[in-house]
């Protein structure tokens, strides 16, 4: 594809870019293995816009006016209409408002002592409140059901942050090219190689309509005529994504009323990169012929994972700032400063990305609720009202998610303060988490209250500057079960659970009466569902295999207080292998929790 090199000076070394033109053959587009260097790959990043100003215009019910959303002092979304104005994120509102008079100002909810839900008073202090961005979480949630019932069954997404979402687009494209180009499947008899013969041209398209297609050469003349028509079999294929992408855009502005914008390219970094590229309400095309002019001019910070410490390293380490001069810098050169896994620097100017977009396991095994006192707590009796505060945020979230997932089940309840009078600094301490149906504020604030008390030591001085509660190891029962029933199948004298099993089989657990029973330990009762057709012996059976069930779920219970090294006590581990090569300058950006 010669257009890909064609610059009014030929600015760059075409060598760097061999990969963005990959030939595509009929073997390529009926590969069942559809891996990460697939030539007709297809990913997109959604990303949500000013969505935590958006989330409070849809609980407000206000459109299309100027909004902020404020934490303490500090402006952390601005809306578009605001925008207009030229108020921009961490401004101090002073300036906001001077900018614009009817500028509406919502404070996010926040928890406040005593009471069990966040709410949005006035005043919020941080010296008495503590945020909630528990709206947000819901309403992020909200949408990726709509990403998900709204894209065919066999797009892959993962959510990336708490406004943004990676698709993977490749098999549903590829349906959909089969389906509207059949004679794609099957090679003429006279292909010379058969398989391995490149397709032919694909025929004049034009690009999906409401999409902006980033151009190959921004500087040239004949933009219209160089860039309007895909070239390629891929692009065809991204503007086949686009379409979905569109979509579902447009589901999630009508059943939620939140508009977001999107990129589409053949990577996860191009197409975050190119998803901001028309926001509001936009969505980008980045083909492959337009990329090296799009990331020669691009100053390397901006793209994911450069921005930081990394991309400082970088600069001071060889002393340039756009892509264009690390190009010229040799493999070797790179792993030599950086480490084996630079490779990935490496690739990435050169519009290489095999990172996969996977969906990530729809529970979250931790909730964390965490705050920093700008007034430290200096003994024992003033630690409970924050105790309190962070126990009614974990019992709200718990119980949320139990709406969607009834049966989740933390493992541990985990307690980290930071007593800057204590040489260690840092502490923590835990304790298993009992099965309880009613994570309510009073059980969650007694077992964190009994942490607190082991962590302090009313012999020494102490001035504590943050504290956070968390559950670890969540799971959904299912899950606690399947691995039980793994550990059962290993060989006996590998068990060690043999007081777990005690406190199945000494004592009779069930009582059961008609079609249902109640467990003597916990309370629970189960019933069968009704069928007519039952005998009594099936019903017997049916029974007993419920409570079989029940009984599992107890062993379960008590197998997970063998104590277990939780991630609360492994960063040691962990810290070691990430000091190695780039991985130290990754800092992980706290919204992709
Ligand atoms: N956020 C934050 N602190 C930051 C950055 C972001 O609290 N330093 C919050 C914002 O309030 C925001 C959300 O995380 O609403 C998503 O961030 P981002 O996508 O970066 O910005 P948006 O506000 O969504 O604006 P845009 O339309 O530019 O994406
Ligand atoms: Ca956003
Ligand atoms: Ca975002």
């Amino acid at each position: 594809m010669d257009t890909l090199w064609k610059g009014k000076e030929k600015a760059h070394d075409a060598t760097h870019f061999q990969d963005l033109d990959p030939p595509i053959t009929y073997r390529s587009i009926l590969s069942a293995n559809l891996g990460v260097r697939d030539p007709l790959r297809v990913i997109a990043l959604c990303d949500s816009d000013a969505f935590y100003a958006a989330c409070e215009m849809v609980r407000l019910n206000i459109l299309d006016k100027p909004l902020v959303v404020l934490q303490w002092a500090l402006l952390i979304a601005v809306n578009y209409e605001a925008r207009k104005f030229g108020i921009t994120r961490m401004m101090p509102l002073k300036e906001a408002k001077e900018r614009c008079p009817g500028l509406i100002v919502v404070h996010v909810a926040t928890y406040k002592e005593g009471e069990p839900e966040p709410g949005y008073w006035e005043n919020p202090d941080t010296k008495t409140h503590k945020v909630s961005l528990d709206l947000y979480r819901r309403e992020s949630i909200k949408v990726l059901h709509v990403y998900k019932e709204g894209l065919p069954e066999n797009t892959e997404i993962e959510k990336a942050s708490i406004d943004e979402a990676f698709f993977d687009l490749t098999r549903p494209v590829r349906q959909i090219l089969l389906h509207r180009f059949p004679y794609l499947a099957q090679p003429p008899d006279d292909a010379p190689d058969g398989l391995d013969t490149p397709l032919p041209a694909p025929p004049d398209l034009s690009w999906h309509q409401a999409s902006t297609v980033i151009p190959i050469d921004p500087r040239a003349e004949d933009i219209e005529a160089v860039q309007f028509s895909p070239q390629t079999w891929h692009d065809v294929a991204l503007s086949i994504g686009a379409e979905l992408m569109h979509q579902v855009r447009q589901e999630i502005k009508m059943k939620l009323n939140y508009t977001t914008s999107a990129g589409i390219a053949r990577n996860k970094f191009l197409a975050k990169l190119c998803a901001s590229h028309r926001k509001p309400m936009g969505q980008t095309i980045l083909r492959n012929a337009s990329i090296p002019n799009y990331l020669l001019g691009l100053p390397f910070q901006k793209i994911r994972f450069l921005g930081g410490k990394l991309g400082v390293a970088l600069a001071d380490e060889f002393d340039v700032s756009s892509v264009a001069e690390l190009l010229p810098i040799s493999l070797e050169s790179m792993q030599q400063r950086f480490g084996e896994e630079s490779i990935w620097v490496y690739q990435v100017l050169r519009g290489i990305d095999y990172t996969e977009v996977k969906a990530k396991s729809a529970l979250n095994k931790s909730m964390l609720a965490a705050k920093n006192l700008p007034t430290p707590i200096t003994n024992i009796a003033d630690g409970y009202q924050w105790i309190r505060v962070l126990a009614a945020e974990l019992a709200l979230r718990l119980t949320e998610a139990r709406e969607t997932t009834p049966s989740l089940w933390p493992k541990t309840i985990v307690l980290h303060a930071r007593n800057i009078l204590d040489r260690d600094g840092r502490k923590s301490k835990q304790a298993p988490w009992p099965f309880v149906r009613e994570v309510t504020v009073d059980v969650v604030a007694g077992a964190a209250n009994k942490l607190w008390r082991e962590f302090c030591d009313a012999r020494a001085p102490m001035k504590v500057t943050g504290v956070s509660l968390g559950f670890t190891g969540i799971e959904g029962v299912e899950t606690g079960l399947k691995r039980l029933d793994a550990f059962l199948k290993k060989p006996s004298s590998k068990r060690e659970f043999d007081e777990a099993e005690d406190c199945t089989s000494a004592e009779k657990p069930v009582s059961t009466r008609g079609n249902s029973f109640v467990c003597k330990r916990c309370g629970h009762k189960a019933t069968l569902s009704p069928s007519a057709t039952r005998s009594d012996a099936e019903r017997e059976e049916a029974l007993s295999k419920l409570r079989l069930e029940h009984e599992d779920f107890h062993v379960a219970l008590e197998l997970s207080r063998v104590p277990e090294v939780d991630a609360a006590a492994r960063p040691a581990k962990r810290r070691k292998k990430k000091d190695e090569g780039i991985a130290k300058f990754f800092t992980r950006d706290s919204r992709d929790a």
